[in-house]
């Protein structure tokens, strides 16, 4: 499927700013990168585009995503979703980054370029460089024929429509997402159970609706907002599947708003930041329903008997937090897409408090083109 990018993809549709609509346009979004690529007889999905067969599949030791911003950290969830789907081990790291230190380019690694322009310079040096070296590298990208996409020997479209905005919503969900789907992929050519693979189609298939029933909290989101427009600093914290999410959520607080914010492993504030927190210095923590609850409780309790103030995003309400925005439960493996949902709300309600240009905040370009 294509999607045709017609001009009234870059009309404002009755929104405020083209963040807002690209935030409320996510669960259409999600469904195009979702369309003609579920197989519910194998319990897998289709990628046409992919040009790796089963055979290769089978054969990736490894697998390395790469790219910038908000495209990275949509990279460090796709790359535990595939360590858990499909066993391989796979990691995240700043395209920029990997490009300056002559890294290791092993035969056997799967390399994925994540970018929604597909013209971020760092990430297309970095698919350049690994071409060179003979490595397979696919590519996630948003714009149909953007060189990423030309210089990658396959890989997923987003489908996700323009995104006007400076800062990425749609497309960091939708990448999410397509890594979802490569996850998926690979896991079922290779252990992922049958019963597994219709697991996660089933939670695939709930994710637009469920992204529509976070998108109407926005009100009472709005009103948390207000209290960390007046934050001198917050931190946001997460364990495993939540701590990319709070490293996106944290990012777009600073993108957006330009309050600061540092995002922390859950399981490492003790071994540093504790110290900065205060009751000046919110907490934004990210606590889903899984295996790691009582540690991510025992971490909030830590924070509040700091005089910290906890805002929770959870899957139940927290009894530490002074505040908790409870979003509807998924697969584990697909949590992260619906927890990041509200912290878009929430830095863009903030910014809005704040009166900053939400569209085009300053020092910054939606596509990096130059070194
Ligand atoms: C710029 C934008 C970010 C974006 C990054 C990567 O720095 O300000 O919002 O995440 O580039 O962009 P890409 O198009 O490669 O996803």
């Amino acid at each position: 499927t294509t999607v045709e990018w017609e001009e009234e993809n870059y009309d404002i549709g009755g929104h405020a700013h083209f963040m807002h609509k690209e935030i409320c346009e996510q669960p259409e979004a999600v469904d195009r990168v979702l369309r003609g690529r579920i197989d519910d007889r194998f319990a897998t999905v289709r990628l046409g585009g992919l040009n790796l067969d089963a055979r290769e599949a089978r054969a990736v030791r490894r697998v390395k995503i790469l790219g910038c911003g908000s495209a990275y950290y949509a990279g460090q969830i796709g790359a535990q979703m595939i360590e858990e789907l499909a066993r391989i081990p796979a990691d995240a790291e700043p395209a920029s980054e990997f490009r300056h230190r002559n890294p290791v380019v092993d035969p056997d690694t799967l390399y994925v370029a994540v970018s929604q322009s597909g013209e971020t310079y760092d990430t297309l040096a970095a698919v350049q460089e690994l071409r060179r070296k003979g490595a397979r590298v696919l590519g996630v990208v948003n714009v149909v024929g953007s060189a990423v996409a030309r210089e990658t020997d396959g890989g997923i479209y987003l489908h996700a429509g323009p995104e006007v905005c400076v800062v990425s919503t749609k497309c960091f969900t939708n990448t999410a997402v397509a890594l979802a789907l490569l996850a998926l992929h690979l896991g079922r050519v290779r252990d992922l159970s049958v019963a597994d693979g219709r697991r996660i189609l089933a939670g695939l298939r709930r994710l637009p609706e469920q992204i529509g029933q976070v998108l109407e909290q926005e009100e009472g989101i709005a009103e948390l907002a207000a209290g960390l427009a007046r934050a001198r600093s917050a931190m946001f914290v997460g364990r495993v599947r939540g701590y990319p999410v709070a490293r996106e959520a944290a990012q777009k607080l600073k993108e957006v708003s330009y309050v600061h914010a540092e995002a922390y492993p859950a399981s490492e504030l003790k071994h540093g930041p504790l110290a900065l927190i205060e009751p000046e210095v919110p907490t934004v923590a990210v606590v889903p329903d899984d295996e790691l609850l009582d540690k991510n409780r025992a971490t909030l309790e830590e924070i509040a008997a700091r005089g910290g103030r906890i805002l929770a995003v959870a899957h139940r309400v927290q009894e530490t937090a002074e505040h908790t925005v409870v979003v509807p439960r998924n697969e584990p493996e697909l949590d992260p897409v619906l927890l990041g949902v509200p912290l878009q709300l929430l830095a863009y309600h903030t910014a809005l408090a704040l009166g900053r240009d939400v569209d085009r905040p300053r020092n910054l370009a939606k596509s990096v083109t130059v070194e």
